[in-house]
């Protein structure tokens, strides 16, 4: 017999990556691949690409360069380019960078395994269509195998909000939702090989819409149906878009017990001017309202936010307005970047702020989120919370996890094992995590 094929892939970008990238090792687990930690032993490397910010592509082209050496030594190694890099940039990356044998989409990983075949031939093969079957239901089932306590569960796809800024409507297409059975065969498949909590994951995930029994399901109509799996814990999901926060999203934050009291709401500006021209269709005030709306639902609940200082036209008065929405909402964590232009996208063409202006403005927002940030993390001194165990910790008979408000938990001495939930006493604040005490 012989040995199997090793893959290495390397993920790139959003959750969503992660996803795929497990899916696509699946797909090729299916062609006798197994994965492999490293690029040197690999027979297959795939890089999972990310296109929303700062130099992507050419990132991708100096990595691909780095194999120049493993690829003269080893002529039958395969070199893979899947993700978004790959959707935006097709045909372009065999061009540029010749050991490439094979570029694939987003939507078309299911077709993995052919490509693979014609890749070992010899052949250059590239895929970045937006085929009309699904490919979740094309690709392999995941395997039986045992797995940690938590897994991403795509729901939906790509987005139809088309931000000024952003390529994700280009590179993912249009906003497609799987249909609610599928998801729900996927999510009970999951617990019964030991997964406790789910994130679902979409661009745009609150636009869900996917079909159902009798008609198409909100998010919220299909949290609860996901609620009714037994031995399923803790339901997440990200990330939302405020427009599309639904009422009924809003009532299951206080009424459904294993949705935790987590949520990413990207605001992006706090300027309604910036807000206008990101083509955001909400305000500041808006969505401070809808955060009233959702904290009235769910008075504890731990917003999150991302934010993009120096977009084009930002003048100093607007990127204040930013600093006063987040100074009023107070985020328990959040993600800040500079504008970064993407080609093909509107805000691209425009004046550009002066790039040390934006450097200066990211580095002030930043100090006051991780302010914030540290803030709500000591807060929590005192208090008790669930923690699901993930892995053991650094020390002997520690135990590391994720409280309901996702911060990172440790507790010494812990007599629970990975994928026990436990209530837990919540007894210092430490830089980047919390340390706990089990509550018998
Ligand atoms: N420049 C900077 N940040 C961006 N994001 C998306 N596109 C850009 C861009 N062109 C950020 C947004 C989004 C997050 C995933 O990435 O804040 O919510
Ligand atoms: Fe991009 Fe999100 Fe805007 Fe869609 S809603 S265009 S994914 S930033």
């Amino acid at each position: 017999m012989s040995a199997p094929k090793k893959l290495f892939i390397k993920t790139y970008g959003c959750q969503m990556n992660v996803y795929d990238s497990e899916r696509m090792a699946e797909a090729l687990g299916g062609e006798g691949y197994v994965e492999t930690k490293t690029a040197d032993d690999a027979d297959m490397i795939l890089l999972n690409t990310c296109h929303i910010r700062e130099k992507a592509a050419e990132k991708v082209y100096s990595e691909l360069g780095r194999f120049k050496g493993l690829k003269a030594e080893k002529p039958d190694l395969k070199i893979g380019v899947a993700g978004c890099v790959a959707q935006a940039e097709g045909a372009e990356i065999m061009r540029r960078q010749p050991l490439v044998d094979l570029v694939v989409g987003p939507q078309s990983y299911h077709r993995l395994p052919e490509m693979e075949t014609k890749a070992r031939k010899g052949e250059k093969v590239l895929d970045t269509d937006f085929p009309e079957e699904d490919k979740f239901e094309q690709l392999k089932r995941r395997p039986k195998a045992k797995r940690g306590p938590t897994a991403f569960l795509t729901v939906q796809e790509g987005c139809d909000k088309f931000c000024a800024f952003c390529v994700v409507p280009y590179t993912r297409g249009a906003e497609v939702s799987r249909p609610a059975d599928r998801i729900l065969t996927e999510a009970r498949d999951l617990v019964e090989r030991g997964v406790r909590e789910i994130t679902l994951l979409g661009q745009n995930v609150n636009a869900y819409h996917g079909a159902g029994p009798t008609g198409d399901l909100t998010l919220a109509q299909l949290i609860w149906e996901l609620d009714k799996v037994d031995g399923l814990e803790r339901i997440r999901f990200t990330t939302s878009h405020p427009n599309d926060m639904m009422d009924d999203l809003i009532e299951a934050h206080g009424t459904c017990k294993k949705l935790m009291p987590y949520l990413h709401l990207p605001v992006q500006a706090g300027s309604d001017k910036i807000l206008k021209r990101m083509n955001r269709s909400h305000t500041a005030e808006s969505y401070l309202r809808l955060l009233e709306r959702i904290r009235a639902a769910r008075p504890d609940i731990l917003i999150s936010g991302d934010f993009i200082v120096g977009f084009p036209e930002e003048s100093e008065a607007d990127f204040q307005a930013t600093l006063d929405l987040v100074e009023e909402v107070k985020y328990g964590t959040a993600y800040s970047f500079k504008y970064s232009p993407r080609p093909g996208t509107p805000a691209a063409e425009r004046t550009q702020v002066d790039p040390a202006e934006a450097v200066d403005r990211l580095q002030r927002l930043q100090a006051l989120l991780t302010r914030q940030q540290r803030e709500i993390q000591d807060s929590m001194v005192g208090r008790e919370v669930g923690v699901l165990f993930e892995k053991p910790g650094r020390f002997a008979g520690q135990m590391l996890g994720k409280s309901d408000y996702l911060h990172a938990v440790h507790v010494a001495d812990c007599s629970r094992k990975i994928g026990d939930l436990a209530r837990v006493r919540i007894v210092s604040s430490g830089t980047n995590s919390l340390a706990g005490e089990l509550i018998e």
